[in-house]
């Protein structure tokens, strides 16, 4: 018999004679064993032989019992007893052993903000330490949240070489992996590859990503964006995180994710628990498109800052392609008056404001304002844009110092270093030890009287130079082995005090382009700017890319002059691309003619009309620029009633190429009402929303580099 509950359930071996559901989480006792449902997706976890057991996970189970492959793999991978699989957990006790042995312990399922969670601890035979997998349950998203914990209940230091949030297994098969790595001014790159027997890492080792850690699996050559089992994934963290994937001989698949401990330890002291950053995985049959929305719903809904989460983002305008590191007043407020001629709403000033900083060698560290470019402060010009009806924000990079700056002269020691070597600079600065105190409470001083003196409503908090040299002179070396995982949580520490402090300021995470973009960025952040590389053709393929692992809401994508192919786009297609995220300005727009005003304030416009249902909608992407030369977006809002639709024609193809037949694609629209009759705006043309799902309409462009936004309402 099976019961509901709803106040916490706890259950021990001692009691395995009651069986409940709880939510998604079903307790079947008569085989020990939980089923974690979703919507698609059925996960399978079962006590044999005194220890936890994967037993499935994959499309959703009927309660007959059904046909399947089951798993029967140990859930919690640990160093220990057999090398048949990658370890998630390794530490070493203080006699040497460097095994564990794991026996369940008790099992609770209770609630956390309406979701249901459940825990399984388990205990080691004989040493004193118990882990704890968690496992919190999305069904709406088809997402689990899972995190670890591991807790030290003896008298001594438990040394853990390892602590990766996760494990997951699938059952013998052939698999391909789509991953999104990429590089400065490539961000976001899907690949996809078989994986075949061996291991298979992806991770970031320097704090930097250029991608996310999103994966997809799925079997080989049986998925694509509409349809197909997918096995997917992210970790919630900021730092270096490494995914994991160890293809067995015998064909099985362990997948695991979490901190990468290249180079990292944590010594667990007595009484201490050390606690996983969250990795959440799903899994669905309808194909990579309905992953990537499901993670926009998910990072919309439940990740992103509360109470900025459903304001509109507001139409920016920002400095840097315009002045670069020669700002002043004058200028500033020039740029601002056409700013908000077209109809801009926050007029962010980039780098260079602030002391000392002529250019990219000197002034980072100090975060005071520059009197020679501004002798009366950033309040008089920051008052004339506020009075002009815009918002104002401001860049910063707090995380890094030059060497030439006031800061650098007072403390070299607070940077990364090892002695004896040389300390490496990117574009000539160092990075700040943040896991200091005096470093934490520095920045923290810094940031919070630059907002408190200033009417700053947004902050772009960018972040250029990887990790090296993680030193730390003077301190213990089991201290020195935590810098990374000690430097990320000050880091996070940081960015939620100042949020506390000024919920009302937006905050943008950036490293030169999208190199920290990260779902756990987004519990405390807005926004992301997703590439220095603002050429509309790569944006295009950056941006598809970008938004497999997050919402359109959180991409800020700018217009500006840059041309990396040196093709000269028109300004109306530049609008065409970066109105498909979060809009920006990064013109020098003081050298714009009339038309061009007259044609940027009619594309903010337009763009206003339709960016509640561009950052809010689900998103279809009926082509995709990396198969082919042509582009198309579809958003459609979630009662069904209107759909916006981004064409984009990249090159041509060759003219008596076997491409021609290409020539007159027909896109359906997806995720519509098929009852309901849809207007084409500007137009009377009216279509049966069975029509544009069934029939489709012709790709309505013919040159290159050409683009155009189609709008459609319920009649
Ligand atoms: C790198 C960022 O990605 C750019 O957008 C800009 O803010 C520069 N830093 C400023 O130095």
């Amino acid at each position: 018999m099976e019961k509901y509950s709803v106040i916490l359930v706890v259950l021990a071996l001692s009691v395995f004679n009651v069986a409940s559901i709880y939510g998604q989480i079903k307790y079947v006792d008569k085989n020990q064993e939980w089923i974690l449902e979703t919507n698609a997706l059925t996960y399978k976890l079962g006590i044999i032989d005194n220890q936890l057991h994967s037993l499935y996970y994959g499309s959703k189970l009927n309660d007959i019992d059904p046909i399947v492959t089951w798993i029967k793999k140990k859930e919690v991978a640990v160093r220990g007893g057999l090398a048949n699989k990658t370890p998630a957990i390794e530490v070493i006790f203080l006699d040497g052993t460097r095994d564990l042995d794991l026996r369940f312990s008790k099992a609770e399922i209770f609630s956390d903000e309406g979701s249901q969670v459940l825990r399984i601890d388990e205990k080691d035979s004989y040493y004193p330490i118990i882990i704890s997998s968690f496992y919190k349950v999305l069904p709406e998203y088809d997402i689990i949240e899972r995190w670890t914990e591991i807790k030290n209940v003896g008298k001594e230091e438990i040394r853990m070489e390892k602590a990766m949030s996760a494990s997951l297994w699938l059952p013998a098969n052939n698999y391909e992996l789509t991953q999104f790595t990429g590089l400065w001014g490539n961000e976001f790159q899907p690949n996809t590859a078989l994986l075949t027997q061996g291991r298979k890492i992806v991770e970031s080792r320097n704090f930097k990503s250029y991608g996310s850690s999103l994966f997809m699996v799925s079997k080989e050559n049986k998925v694509n964006e509409f349809n197909g089992d997918v096995w997917y994934g992210q970790i919630h963290y900021s730092g270096n995180w490494a995914l994991e994937f160890d293809k067995q001989a015998k064909g099985d698949l362990q997948i695991l994710g979490g901190i990468n401990f290249w180079d990292t330890e944590w010594n667990l002291k007595p009484n201490s628990t050390f606690k996983t950053p969250i990795f959440s995985f799903g899994y669905t049959n309808e194909g990579m498109g309905k992953v990537s929305r499901n993670y926009s719903s998910y990072i919309r809904e439940k990740i992103l800052p509360e109470h900025m989460r459903n304001k509109i983002r507001p139409v920016l305008y920002n400095s840097w392609y315009a002045t670069q590191f020669e700002v002043n007043e004058k200028q500033q407020l020039a740029l601002a008056a056409v700013a908000k001629k077209v109809g801009v709403e926050m007029f962010v000033i980039d780098d260079g404001w602030f002391k000392g900083r002529v250019n990219d060698k000197s002034g980072l560290g100090d975060w005071t304002v520059d009197r020679n470019k501004f002798p009366n402060g950033l309040n008089p010009m920051i008052k004339k844009i506020n009075d002009l009806g815009m918002d104002f924000g401001i860049w910063v990079e707090p995380e890094m110092v030059n060497p030439n700056s006031d800061l650098y002269r007072a403390h070299p020691d607070w940077v990364f270093h090892f002695e004896n070597r040389s300390r490496t600079t990117g574009r000539n600065q160092l990075m700040l030890n943040l896991a200091r105190e005096d470093v934490y409470q520095y920045l923290h001083t810094s940031l919070y009287s630059l907002l408190k003196d200033h009417n700053i409503k947004y902050l772009k908090w960018d972040m250029n130079k990887e990790l090296t040299e993680p030193g730390w002179p003077g301190k213990d070396l089991s201290v020195q082995h935590e810098v990374r995982i000690r430097y990320i949580e000050n880091l996070y520490r940081l960015i939620d005090s100042i949020r506390k402090e000024f919920p009302d300021v937006w905050l943008e995470t950036c490293s030169s382009g999208g190199g920290r973009v990260d779902i756990e960025m987004f519990d405390r952040m807005d926004v992301a700017w997703a590439s220095d590389n603002t050429d509309p053709i790569d944006r295009i393929f950056i941006q598809y890319a970008y938004l497999n692992s997050f919402p359109a809401n959180t991409m800020v994508s700018w217009t500006t002059h840059e041309y990396w192919h040196g093709i000269p786009y028109s300004l109306d297609f530049r609008f065409n691309v970066a109105m498909s995220g979060v809009l920006g300005i990064g013109h020098d727009i003081t050298k714009w003619d009339q038309d061009e005003i007259n044609l940027a304030a009619n594309k903010i416009a337009q763009y206003k009309e339709i960016r509640n249902l561009v950052h809010n909608g689900d998103l279809y992407r009926l082509s995709s620029p990396f198969k082919s030369n042509k582009s198309v977006l579809q958003y459609v809002n979630k009662d069904k009633s209107e759909t916006v639709v981004f064409y984009y024609k990249l090159g041509d193809n060759l003219k008596g190429s076997s491409a021609m037949p290409f020539k007159n694609d027909i896109f359906k629209f997806r995720g519509l009402n098929a009852n309901e009759t849809y207007i084409l705006e500007g137009t009377d043309k009216k279509l049966l929303g069975s029509d544009l799902m069934g029939q489709g309409i012709l790709f309505p462009l013919e040159a290159s580099y050409s683009s155009t936004i189609l709008r459609f309402k319920a009649d």
